[in-house]
């Protein structure tokens, strides 16, 4: 082949590889010059036919345009590797400065929120969460915590009864409050004992403030010197805290509790002007919760030392608090599954709960 020849076929062979659009043709055009039937290939077959002067010198030739075929092959595959990486990621672009859309991920029930919140407060005074069956025997619904079989708290509670249990025969109920936890954590854990419980209850009861299936979260510190002011300030502070009004008035009414001695309900300070209720400084009172000092025969009923322990606790009602802090009118909407309702009155999932931002 004259010299003429070989330069047209090494533009030739090179022009086949920069018209390589993409990878695929790329590779095309490799096999078709330096595969086995390639172009290149079958030019090299033809050497052996040559003396051996000019087969050296035809071998050399050939040889440089197999390797100049080669590198532009590489280059051009790197080139096109590049261009095919730049066309991913501008079309797979993400603002990364773009806002989150929760929206996609629901919303979060008042009930959630609220226990967040609670757990928020609590938390920071340094209570632990503890939770306990919702289906409960009768001595720690009601025995222990000092409500004898014919005590009228029995019926006042509007108990569910489930079927006895196959080996004692005692009757089970579906816990009426979060109180019997009370009971299980002082059998279980020795004082010092700081917790609250938040958790599902149920009563046979059922109109625009009360549903079959409610929440309550229960209080409990037992120490040695625990007494009636710790009570109070921890209280006041939750409300003030919870309802985010620094100066609420929070007010302690004697009460009765079979398992609190002495008890008491506590109220906010509200007012209600044109069937509008407003929770701060005014001339009216809404009571929001029960609690007191631990009945010594509680204690005792849970291997407590009643002469070296003494306790406080609480209980309220977790739709009630809600209802009060975010203006929900009735109980009954919070167990519809409604998503427009969920979507007025939920929250969104990023925002959890926190005194430093704010409950
Ligand atoms: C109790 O259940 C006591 N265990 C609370 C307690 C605990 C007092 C520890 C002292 C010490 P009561 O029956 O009042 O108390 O219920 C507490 C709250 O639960 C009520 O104030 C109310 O907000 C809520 N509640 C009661 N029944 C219902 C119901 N059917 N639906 C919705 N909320 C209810
Ligand atoms: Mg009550």
């Amino acid at each position: 082949m004259e010299h003429q020849n070989l330069d047209d076929l090494r533009s030739s062979l090179l022009g086949q590889v920069a018209d390589a659009a993409d990878l695929e043709a790329l590779e095309q055009a490799r096999v078709r010059i330096l595969g086995k039937k390639g172009q290149v290939t079958q030019l090299m077959k033809t050497l052996g036919g040559l003396t051996p002067e000019e087969r050296k010198e035809r071998g050399q030739a050939y040889n440089r345009i197999k390797d100049a075929v080669a590198e532009a092959i590489e280059a051009r595959r790197q080139d096109l590797a590049d261009a095919d990486l730049e066309q991913r990621l501008a079309a797979e672009r993400i603002d990364v400065s773009l806002p989150a859309r929760p929206d996609r991920v629901g919303h979060v029930h008042p009930i959630s929120r609220t226990v967040e919140e609670l757990v928020a407060i609590f938390g920071e005074m340094g209570f632990g969460v503890a939770e306990g069956p919702h289906v409960e025997d009768d001595f720690h619904n009601f025995t222990a915590l000092n409500i004898p079989e014919e005590h009228p708290a029995r019926q006042e509670q509007d108990t569910f009864y489930l079927p006895p249990q196959e080996e004692s025969g005692a009757p089970m109920v579906l816990r009426t409050h979060t109180s019997p936890v009370q009971i299980r954590t002082m059998q279980s854990v020795a004082p010092p004992i700081r917790i609250i419980v938040p958790g599902r209850t149920f009563r046979s009861d059922s109109d625009a403030t009360h549903s079959p299936m409610f929440h309550q979260v229960e209080g409990l510190v037992v120490d040695e010197t625990t007494h009636m002011g710790h009570l109070k300030g921890t209280l006041i502070e939750f409300c003030r805290a919870f309802f985010d009004i620094e100066d609420l008035p929070v007010r302690f009414r004697p009460s009765y509790f079979p398992f609190t001695e002495p008890s008491a309900e506590v109220d906010i300070g509200c007012t209600r002007a044109d069937g509008q209720l407003k929770i701060g400084h005014g001339d009216d009172w809404l009571e929001i919760l029960g609690c007191g000092m631990v009945h010594p025969k509680v204690l005792e009923n849970c291997g407590i030392d009643s002469r070296k322990y003494q306790g406080f606790a609480f209980g309220m009602g977790i739709e009630r608090v809600a209802m009060l802090k975010y203006g929900i009118p009735d109980l009954r909407t919070f167990y519809d599954s409604d998503l427009r309702w969920l979507k007025h009155y939920g929250f969104l999932p990023l925002e959890t709960p926190s005194l430093v931002r704010g409950i």
